[in-house]
């Protein structure tokens, strides 16, 4: 991986006209963000079969609502942002309605290839798939980003520069890394809230109100992760830095160790990963 890349403030001069293409939870995450962060609402386009969804983004965001289209005419970078089972549908219908324009395509969808992409839009699509998560909505996202070889040094920096503004990205060299993005990041904000849930629950268990609990499990989560990203020393040391011998936090970490946290991290994010692939793997049957 390299080139890592954070919080550059994006406007419409950076990237033309941007258009998403399904305007659920992972878009509205990217299009709030954007907005946050500086970007030109009028150079922000979405479409969306909810028509709700389009009101409450337009209403709330000022950005332009509109069709698939409209989009395909119009946008100079078109973020896929549908589920993957409908994404060879949506794709057949975008072929169509560019009639000729090639756009870069930026897919957000898990399981979906480059491969697949080329294969429904055409072969020399330029073609960015992106896993982005949900923190993007209030700029804190982690994105891997791989391109093909029909994607410009221009785009990729375009690409760039949209992603990042809703938080870090990184590009991966090899679309297989895109699996391992899936399972650590695109995943792991999940992972984090069952911990804060777990944690929650026992800190009300133990007398603390609901309030109060939720507040300093939500703090401590920050705290730690500002600590991580601040700190030049490992997540390992900083662990041993609060693990005093003898003391409470010892306690809990040898509780850990012994339920076999550590593996059961493993298996879990190795579980992600081969699920990933396997969606990969089932949409190449339907191709
Ligand atoms: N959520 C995450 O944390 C996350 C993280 C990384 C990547 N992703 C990826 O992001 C993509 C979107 O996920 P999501 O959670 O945002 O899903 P979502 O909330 O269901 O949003 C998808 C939206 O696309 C709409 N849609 C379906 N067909 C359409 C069409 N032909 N034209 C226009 N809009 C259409 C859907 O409308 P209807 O509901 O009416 O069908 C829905 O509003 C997925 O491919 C997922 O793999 C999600």
């Amino acid at each position: 991986m390299s080139n890592i890349n954070s919080q550059t403030q994006a406007t419409e001069t950076d990237y033309g006209v941007i258009g998403f293409i399904g305007a659920g939870n992972m878009a509205n995450s990217l299009i709030r963000g954007m907005i946050a962060n500086g970007a030109e609402k009028t150079s922000v386009w979405a479409t969306d079969l909810d028509s709700e969804k389009l009101y409450t983004l337009n209403s709330e965001c000022g950005i332009r609502t509109g069709s698939t289209a409209e989009i395909a005419q119009h946008a100079d970078i078109i973020v896929l942002a549908v589920k993957p089972q409908v994404m060879k549908i949506v794709c057949a219908e975008l072929k169509t309605l560019l009639g000729g324009r090639s756009p870069l395509i930026i897919s957000i969808a898990a399981g979906i290839t480059v491969s697949h992409l080329s294969q429904w839009i055409g072969a020399n699509t330029a073609v960015i798939r992106c896993m982005p998560n949900t923190p993007a909505l209030v700029g804190k996202g982690a994105s891997g980003l791989y391109a093909n070889e029909h994607v410009s040094e221009t785009q990729k920096d375009l690409a760039e520069k949209v992603i990042s503004s809703v938080g870090l990205c990184v590009w991966v060299e090899q679309e297989s890394a895109i699996d391992a993005v899936t399972a650590l990041s695109g995943s792991g904000p999940a992972y984090f809230f069952l911990f804060m849930e777990s944690m929650q629950k026992t800190a009300q268990e133990m007398g603390l109100s609901e309030d109060i609990a939720r507040i300093l499990t939500k703090q401590t989560a920050l705290g730690a992760a500002e600590l991580a990203m601040a700190s030049d020393e490992s997540t390992e040391r900083l662990r041993l830095n609060v693990t005093s011998p003898g003391g409470t936090t010892e306690q809990a970490i040898k509780q850990f160790q012994l339920g076999g946290l550590p593996k059961l991290v493993d298996t879990a994010l190795k579980s992600a990963q081969t699920r990933s692939i396997e969606l990969a793997a089932q949409f190449d049957e339907k191709s």
